[in-house]
C-alpha cells in the first residue's frame, strides 16, 4: 500500500487547513531573528513566537494557533550545522508545521489530532508509527495505548538520558530558561533496510526511525539556576518537521530528495559544474542557500561576531564545498532566484529581498576567495602525514589570517577522518586576546587599582553635585593628592557626570574645591558603576577626602543630548521608511554629531533622506515629553522597546520613550523633542558590505550647517552674477557656453596642428628612400598627434615619423610608420627608443603607438636620434 504524493506547498496547505477546522487561528511564521529576545540567536521553532504567551506576559484574541514557521538551528542550544551533509535528516534551516494551545486543550487532543492527521489525511500506515513518552508521563502513555491503539511496544518511555534532570530527548526547552516541558514524539519507520534502531535504543541515531512530530506539553518556566516553576496555564506547542513528512509522503528516505531540495540540488550542480547529483556537498550546498538567504532577508548579513559570525560561518562553509568541487570564483549567490521561485510564494519578504541577498551573498564570496585557496593550500600541508589530529595552532591560523571558521576546518578535517585539536585552538585564542588586552592597556594605562564602592550617578537629574573625592590616579597609579599642573584621574562618591557608554561620550567639565579646579576633558568607566573623571588640576591642590563641587559643561553635554535623543526617533524613522531589516550596527553621539551604521544594502535616495527628515522634525515639533522608566527586563521587552542582540542587559533596565519612539537605553536625553532643534541629515555612505553610515546634526549645529551653504549658494550667485534662485539655469548656461568653447578649441587645434603639418612635410629627410621625421607638435593632444601623424603618413607615402608634444613637464610621443616600410621599422619599438631617452616607456603596434615620458629636457636630442636609429634598418 502506498500513501499519496504531496508537494511541499500541498503538505503547508493541507497542515494548515486541518487545524482551521479545528478552530485553530493561522498565524504567519516569524522572522528568523526573534524580536526583542537577547536569549536567542534564531528562531529555533515555531512556539518562539508564542514564548510570552506561554509565560503570560502576552495575550492574544487567540487560544489555538497554527503556523508554518521558519527555523534556524545553528550556532545557538539547538545547533544541526555540523551535521548537515552528513545524514538523511538534518539541516540549519527548516519549515516546522506546528498548533498550539495556550491554556486550552492538552495532551489528549493534541495526541489525536496528530494522529487523526497522520493516519487519516496524509494516509500514513499506521504501522509504521512509533511514539515516545517521557519517562513518568503516565498520562500520555495511556492516550498512545488505550485510546489511539498503538501496540505498547512501539511506544517507548524515555528519562533525563542526557546527563542531568530534564536533560531528556523527551524534556523540551527553547533555550537554557524559558517555557519548557514534558514532550511525546511521533516517529516514522522507514523500514529495515534502512540502517538504525528504534528510539530509546543504542542505534536509535540511525536513519530508519525517524522523529518526524514533537508534541510539547508546556508546563514550566525554566530558571536560569535549572529550577522550574509552573506557567500560568498548562499548554501544547507541537513541532513537524516540513522536510522529513515531504520525505515520507514522496517515498524518499533522505529529506534531500523531496522536490524542493531536489530543484535546488539541480541547481547547484549546474552552478559549481557537478554532474554527479550524489555528491554531499551538493547537499551542503542547498541546504546553506536556504538558510544563508532568508537570514540576510531577516536582517542578518556577515559580520564577525553574534548573529552575523554564524551567518559567515554557514556562507563560508557552503563556499568551500563549491570549491571542492573546483570553483573559485563567486557561484553560491547564483542560486538565489531558484530558491525565490521555490519558497518565494510561501515566504514573499524572500522574493522581496532577493536582489539584497545575491549583493550581500557575493559580496561575501569574493571577499572568503582572497583567502580560501592559500588557507587550504596550508590545511592540506598539515593534513598530508598520516596524523589524526590537527594542531590547535594550525587550526587558529588558519581562523586568524585566512578566515577559516573552526566549523569550516572541522568539515574539512572530518571528510578526511583527522580531528581538531579544539582545546589547543581555544589556547591560542586565548593567548592573542590576553596579548590584544595587554596592548590595550598599555595605550589607556595601566588597569586602575580601585576596591571601594561603586559611585551614585546622578547626571540624569542634574548637572552639578556636591561630591567627595575618593580616589586619584596619576599614571595609573593611587595618589593621596593631586598637584597643580598635574594630569590625573579623580573618582568621586557621586558624579553628575555621564562615562561613555552606549555610544554616548562621557563629559567633560569641572571640579572645584577651594582654590583647587580640575578641569575634567572625558569621564571613562573604570568598572561599570565607577566612573574615571579624566583631566587636569589646572590650579591648587586636591586630596582624597575633599568636598568638591562637580560642574557638567552644560552646553557640550546639551549639545550631545539633542544628538542622542535625535538618534532615537532617526533611528525609528530609518525602519518605517527603509524597512525593518534595518538593525543598529554601531553608533556615536557626540555634541558635534550623530553618527548611525545600520543593516541596509543600498544607498538612501534623496526622497528617502527627506522623509526621514520630515518624520524626525515632525516629532520634534510635537514637542512630546521624554519619558524614562527602569523596570525589570521582563517587563521591559512586554513593553515592545527596541533591544540590540548582543547588548548586555542587567536586570533592571531603562525604557526611553522619546516621541513616538521606545528603545532600551542608558544615555542623556532632552525633556521634550522640542529641545533637539532643527534635525538635518548631512551625510550618507557605505562603510562595508551591507552597512550603511548615516550623519545628522541637530540644534545650533544645523543652523550653523545650513548657514555654511547658504553663505556657498550666495558667494556662488555673486562669482555668477545671478540671483540664488537663478543659479541652475545660469549654471547650465555656463557648462553650455563652455562646451561650446570646447569644441571650437578642438577645431582649432585640429587646423593649427594640420597647418604645422604641412609644414613639417618639408621636414622630412630622406634615408635610403624612406622619409624620416621627428618634430614636436606645440600644443597638441593625443588625438591631435594622431590626426597629424596619420596625415603626414598619406603625404610622405613611405615613411617613418615620430611626434612629440610637452605639457608641463610631461612628453607625448607619436610613432608612425607606413604599410610598406614595417618589415623594417616598427612603430613600437621605434617609440620605446624615443620614451626611454625621456624617462618613459612605451610600445605599440607596428604602424602606430603612443608613449609618455616625464623629462622634457632630453626631448630635443631624443628626436634628433631617431633619424640614425631608422638609417641602421633601413
Ligand atoms: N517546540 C517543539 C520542538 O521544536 C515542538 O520540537
Amino acid at each position: 500500500m502506498s500513501t499519496p504524493q504531496f508537494t511541499v506547498a500541498d503538505i503547508r496547505r493541507t497542515f494548515l487547513e486541518f487545524f482551521k477546522d479545528k478552530a485553530h487561528t493561522v498565524v504567519a511564521s516569524s522572522p528568523l531573528v526573534p524580536g526583542n529576545d537577547p536569549t536567542l540567536m534564531f528562531t529555533n521553532s515555531g512556539m518562539v513566537q508564542f514564548k510570552d504567551v506561554f509565560l503570560g506576559t502576552d495575550k492574544r484574541p487567540y487560544v489555538r494557533a497554527a503556523s508554518v514557521q521558519a527555523c534556524l538551528r545553528a550556532g545557538g542550544k539547538h545547533n544541526d550545522l555540523e551535521n548537515v551533509g552528513y545524514t538523511a535528516r538534518h539541516h540549519t534551516f527548516f519549515e516546522m508545521l506546528g498548533n498550539w494551545s495556550f491554556g486550552d486543550y492538552f495532551k489528549r487532543e493534541s495526541l489525536k489530532w496528530g494522529w487523526e492527521l497522520l493516519t487519516q489525511v496524509f494516509q500514513l500506515p499506521a504501522d509504521k508509527l512509533w511514539a515516545t513518552v517521557y519517562i513518568d508521563d503516565d498520562e500520555a502513555y495511556d492516550i498512545w495505548t488505550k485510546e489511539i491503539g498503538l501496540p505498547p511496544e512501539r511506544v517507548v518511555r524515555i528519562g533525563d538520558n542526557k546527563g542531568a534532570k530534564y536533560q531528556s530527548d523527551n524534556f523540551w526547552m527553547m533555550a537554557d530558561t524559558g517555557p519548557c516541558g514534558p514532550c511525546s514524539e511521533i516517529f516514522y519507520d522507514h523500514g529495515p533496510e534502512i540502517p538504525g534502531g528504534p528510539p530509546g535504543s543504542p542505534d536509535a541515531d540511525g536513519d530508519r526511525y525517524i522523529e518526524i512530530w514533537n508534541h510539547v506539553f508546556m508546563q514550566f518556566d525554566m530558571q536560569p539556576d535549572g529550577s522550574v516553576k509552573p506557567l500560568p496555564a498548562p499548554c501544547v506547542d507541537t513541532g513537524m518537521g516540513l522536510e522529513r513528512l515531504a520525505a515520507i509522503l514522496q517515498h524518499v528516505h533522505s529529506n534531500y530528495e523531496i522536490d524542493l531540495f531536489q530543484a535546488l540540488i539541480e541547481a547547484a550542480g549546474r552552478e559549481t559544474g557537478t554532474a554527479d547529483l550524489l555528491n554531499p556537498s551538493l547537499r551542503v550546498i542547498a541546504d546553506h542557500i536556504r538558510a544563508t538567504s532568508f537570514l540576510v532577508a531577516d536582517g542578518v548579513i556577515p559580520s564577525n561576531e553574534g548573529r552575523g559570525y554564524v551567518q559567515r560561518r554557514i556562507i563560508r562553509r557552503a563556499i568551500r564545498h563549491g570549491y571542492k568541487l573546483g570553483r573559485k570564483t563567486p557561484f553560491f549567490y547564483k542560486l538565489v532566484p531558484e530558491l525565490v521561485r521555490l519558497m518565494g510564494e510561501a515566504y514573499p519578504h524572500l522574493a522581496a529581498a532577493q536582489a539584497r541577498i545575491m549583493d550581500v551573498l557575493k559580496a561575501e564570496e569574493e571577499r572568503f576567495y582572497e583567502t580560501l585557496e592559500n588557507g587550504m593550500e596550508i590545511l592540506d600541508a598539515a593534513l598530508a602525514g598520516d596524523a589524526k589530529v590537527l594542531a590547535g595552532d594550525v587550526a587558529f591560523k588558519l581562523h586568524d589570517t585566512y578566515g577559516f571558521p573552526l566549523d569550516l576546518t572541522n568539515d574539512v578535517c572530518r571528510e578526511r577522518g583527522v580531528s581538531v585539536d579544539e582545546a589547543g585552538f581555544n589556547a591560542a585564542m586565548d593567548r592573542q586576546k590576553a596579548q590584544a588586552r595587554a596592548a590595550g592597556k598599555f595605550k589607556m594605562d595601566r588597569v586602575l587599582d580601585y576596591t571601594g564602592s561603586g559611585n551614585l550617578f546622578v547626571g540624569y537629574e542634574k548637572l552639578e553635585e556636591a561630591a567627595k573625592v575618593v580616589a586619584l590616579y596619576v599614571d595609573g597609579t593611587p595618589v593621596a593628592e593631586l598637584k597643580s599642573g598635574q594630569e590625573g584621574i579623580v573618582v568621586l562618591d557621586s558624579t553628575p557626570f555621564y562615562a561613555e557608554s552606549g555610544g554616548q561620550v562621557g563629559d567633560s567639565g569641572r571640579i572645584v574645591a577651594g582654590s583647587a579646579l580640575f578641569e575634567v576633558a572625558d569621564t571613562q568607566k573604570i568598572k561599570a558603576d565607577v566612573y574615571g573623571h579624566h583631566g587636569k588640576l589646572a590650579h591648587g591642590t586636591l586630596g582624597v577626602g575633599d568636598a568638591v563641587t562637580a560642574q557638567v559643561d552644560m552646553v557640550r553635554r546639551q549639545a550631545t543630548m539633542r544628538n542622542h535623543s535625535v538618534t532615537h526617533l532617526m533611528h525609528k524613522a530609518l525602519r518605517e521608511v527603509l524597512g525593518e531589516h534595518v538593525q543598529q550596527k554601531g553608533s556615536l553621539v557626540d555634541p558635534d554629531k550623530t553618527r548611525f551604521d545600520f543593516t541596509h544594502n543600498a544607498p538612501i535616495t534623496d526622497a528617502q533622506v527627506r522623509e526621514i527628515e520630515a518624520r524626525v522634525n515632525a516629532e520634534i515639533l510635537q514637542n512630546h515629553a521624554t519619558q524614562a522608566r527602569v523596570m525589570d527586563i521582563e517587563s521591559a521587552k512586554a513593553t515592545g522597546a527596541m533591544m540590540l542582540f548582543g547588548e548586555k542587559y542587567g536586570d533592571t533596565v531603562r525604557v526611553l520613550d522619546i516621541g513616538s519612539s521606545r528603545e532600551l537605553c542608558g544615555g542623556t536625553h532632552v525633556q521634550r523633542t522640542g529641545d533637539i532643534g532643527l534635525f538635518k541629515v548631512v551625510g550618507e555612505g557605505g562603510v562595508a558590505a551591507g552597512i550603511r553610515r548615516i550623519e545628522a546634526v541637530t540644534g545650533a549645529n544645523a543652523l550653523a550647517y545650513l548657514q555654511q551653504l547658504e553663505d556657498t549658494v550666495n558667494r556662488l550667485a555673486g562669482a555668477l552674477k545671478a540671483p540664488a534662485a537663478e543659479l541652475q539655469s545660469r549654471v547650465g548656461q555656463v557648462l553650455e557656453q563652455v562646451r561650446g568653447l570646447e569644441k571650437e578649441v578642438g577645431a582649432l587645434k585640429g587646423r593649427l596642428a594640420s597647418s604645422q603639418g604641412d609644414e613639417l612635410v618639408a621636414q622630412a629627410v630622406d634615408v635610403k628612400g624612406m622619409k624620416v621625421l621627428a618634430a614636436t607638435l606645440a600644443g597638441a593632444d593625443a588625438k591631435t598627434l594622431r590626426d597629424t601623424l596619420d596625415k603626414l603618413k598619406d603625404k610622405l607615402k613611405s615613411a617613418a615619423i615620430v611626434l612629440a608634444a610637452v605639457d608641463g613637464g610631461k612628453v607625448q610621443i607619436a610613432a608612425g610608420v607606413t604599410a610598406d616600410r614595417m618589415g623594417q621599422v616598427k612603430a613600437g619599438e621605434l617609440v620605446n627608443f624615443v620614451a626611454q631617452q625621456v624617462g618613459g616607456k612605451g610600445g605599440g603596434k607596428a604602424d602606430m603607438a603612443m608613449a609618455g615620458g616625464t623629462d622634457a629636457s632630453k626631448l630635443p636630442a631624443a628626436l634628433q636620434s631617431v633619424q640614425a636609429w631608422v638609417a641602421e634598418r633601413a
